[in-house]
């Protein structure tokens, strides 16, 4: 673990049985050479004591926002700022439901939100705290959030109980921080153009065609791109999702209005990524007012063919540019993606088929399958995080 050499990392502690175990992961971290500064919360200190933590850490445990008899303010903004990342473990239920909600109610939470760096949490708890539904919603909003979770074991919990919700054991916590590092700064003075979720096709102002992609792939992507250090610029179809930080993205709504945001940055790009599922087809006219049920008389609506966006940068592409495309397949996936790679001109293909639970539209994990001229990598079931650093894992051993 050579890659936590001079970080500096925040541990967070709260109060579960598991923070016995992050006694090891500080020894861990500490001795790959991280500075760390532990910040617990109260009820943590119940578990473990500051005098542990602070011999092996070699600093003061953070845990009030003051010090009682001197009244020193201890600042979460200067310790976010300090942090290269920060890492909770064990992430109690109400650990996670505070920071799902920024209740800020101790110092972890406010170090939590004040934060630049990127944030990772160990959830530990019994299963049935776990399998809750308001658990698995505090998670999926924390992943929207950007925090990476480190996700828990099945095995024996504190109640003697079997299931799912033991803290991931601290090498493998330290290991995936260093992973982390690892990947840091593959991309510096590269230029990535992504494209990303659905386009909409106007039929009349309140009417359009388009499909289900929520664009959480290609945001993923964007986001791991620009954490590699690329400048990335993101052309985004309509979805929900708040703009990646540090990543310059454009809205769009058609497929027409994402190709020319593509063409007018394509010649300056390096890397093109097209995660975005583009209609194919348009409307051929858009009315200018509502289509009523009874005077129009529409019954059947005239298409036209939308422009191949990822096709066109392939004509385009010069010796030196990547172009990476997205296969969403249903059936004969492999032989179709490779057609699109071919046909499209693409040097490498990511192909995810809906045949796999878990993988395509609206879901936080996906399975894919990287496949260019000679290679073919597939990888299990992940969060789509995890797949973005997989993806870019692949263009970068091929740049
Ligand atoms: N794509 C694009 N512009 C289009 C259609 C697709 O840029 N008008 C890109 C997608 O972003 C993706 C790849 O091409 O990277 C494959 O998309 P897909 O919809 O699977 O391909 P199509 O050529 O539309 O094939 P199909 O007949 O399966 O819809």
């Amino acid at each position: 673990m050579t890659n936590l050499k001079g970080k500096h990392i925040i541990l967070g502690i709260s109060g579960g049985i598991a923070a016995y175990k992050s006694v090891v992961l500080l020894r861990l971290l500490v001795k790959a050479g991280a500075e760390v500064q532990v910040v617990i919360t109260p009820h943590g200190k119940e578990f473990i004591t500051p005098v542990t933590l602070s011999s092996l850490s070699g600093k003061p445990v953070i845990s009030e926002f003051f010090t009682a008899n001197t009244g020193e303010w201890h600042s979460h903004v200067d310790l976010g700022l300090w942090a290269d990342a920060m890492v909770i473990a064990p992430a109690t239920a109400s650990t996670l439901a505070k920071m799902a909600t920024g209740v800020a109610d101790n110092m972890l939470i406010t170090t939590y939100l004040s934060a630049k760096a990127p944030v990772f949490v160990a959830p530990a708890m019994d299963l049935d705290m776990m399998a809750h539904p308001t658990t698995s919603r505090n998670l999926a909003t924390l992943k929207a959030d950007g925090v990476h979770v480190i996700e828990p074991e099945v095995g024996e919990l504190a109640s003697h109980l079997v299931g799912r919700g033991r803290m991931e054991e601290p090498e493998k916590i330290a290991q995936a921080l260093d992973a982390f590092f690892a990947a840091e700064q593959t991309l510096k003075g590269k230029k990535v153009l992504l494209t990303a979720g659905p386009t909409y096709e106007r039929l009349d102002p309140v009417r359009f065609i388009g499909n289900f992609s929520s664009g959480k792939m290609g945001y993923a992507l964007a986001e791991e791109a620009g954490r590699r250090g690329a400048d990335v610029t993101l052309v985004a179809g309509p979805t929900a999702l708040a703009d990646p930080i540090g990543v310059k993205t454009i809205h769009v709504e058609s497929a027409r209005q994402m190709l020319e945001a593509c063409l007018k940055d394509f010649s300056r790009t390096d890397i093109a990524i097209m995660a975005a599922a583009v209609a194919d087809y348009a409307p051929k006219q858009c009315l200018d007012h509502k289509i009523k049920r009874e005077h129009d008389g529409i019954e059947n609506i005239e298409l036209v063919k939308n422009p191949d966006i990822a096709a066109s940068l392939g004509q385009l592409k010069t010796a030196g540019q990547m172009l990476v495309g997205f296969a969403l397949e249903t059936d004969n996936a492999e032989a179709n993606a490779r057609e699109k790679l071919l046909r499209k001109n693409l040097d490498m293909i990511v192909l995810n088929t809906l045949a796999d639970a878990g993988a395509g539209f609206g879901t936080d994990t996906n399975k894919v399958t990287v496949i260019s001229q000679d290679e073919k990598i597939a990888f299990g079931l992940k969060d789509k995080h995890a797949v973005a650093a997989d993806i870019l894992d692949c263009i970068c051993k091929n740049l």
